[in-house]
């Protein structure tokens, strides 16, 4: 179970901030501000030319963070990735070619999954901590829920429509081993260059994670 090491730990802080970055230049603020606010780790998602640069600078400058790469769809992106630092990979779906070629450089993956077939999928590959994607529009914690109670052991990692009002539901239910969303670190926010505000908003998520999980 070595593999998912790094995923168990960001059930630790319970909240995984998921990052789009259109300049590098905003890595290091940012991930000062989910430092000072209390959430030492991130998914950095391949959608912008940042991605990767941003996983570098940020792993470099702060190697204890849990920095991990999401949307990642091509062997040849989770290459990139790992090579810039990344700790971990994140999918929106489960692509057995992505996932075997991130697990044969012994870094954990985290596919996402939102069917039971798409589970039975993940176990095949050996994995147990999967993301449960698009959260929300694929039925919540309801069909968590449901799913969970036929594959008891799988942990999930819902994303996709949660926010600092739902997320509570989902970190009190056990099988979910931590939350990701973008509600604390918005677009807008990160290019006006609000990184106070993004700080505020961790440290409000951060104090819901206690309040929950104590
Ligand atoms: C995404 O697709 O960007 C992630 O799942 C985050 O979703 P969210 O913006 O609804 O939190």
């Amino acid at each position: 179970m070595e593999k998912d090491n790094v995923l168990e730990q960001l059930g630790k802080t319970g909240i995984v901030p998921v990052v789009v970055l259109e300049d590098c230049e905003q890595a290091l603020p940012l991930a000062e501000a989910l430092m000072k606010g209390g959430l030492p780790c991130a998914e950095i998602t391949f959608r912008t030319d940042a991605a990767e640069e941003s996983i570098r600078r940020i792993t470099k400058a702060f190697p204890d963070m849990r920095v991990g790469a999401g949307t990642v769809l091509t062997t040849e992106q989770a290459d990139r990735a790992i090579d810039a630092g990344a700790k971990f990979i994140v999918a929106p779906a489960l692509n057995p070619k992505v996932v075997r070629h991130v697990l044969s450089k012994n870094i954990p993956m985290c596919p996402g999954t939102c069917t039971p077939s798409d589970i039975e999928g993940a176990l095949e590959l050996g994995l147990n901590h999967v993301k449960f994607f698009p959260a929300e529009p694929s039925g919540g914690l309801k069909m968590i829920k449901a799913i969970a109670s036929a594959y008891v052991n799988v942990r999930f990692m819902p994303t996709g429509g949660i926010n600092a009002d739902n997320v509570k539901d989902y970190l009190a239910y056990n099988k979910v081993f931590a939350c990701g969303g973008s509600w604390m670190v918005k677009g807008d926010l990160i290019k006006a260059g609000r990184f106070d505000e993004i700080e505020r908003l961790v440290k409000e998520a951060v104090s819901i994670v206690k309040e929950i999980r104590g």
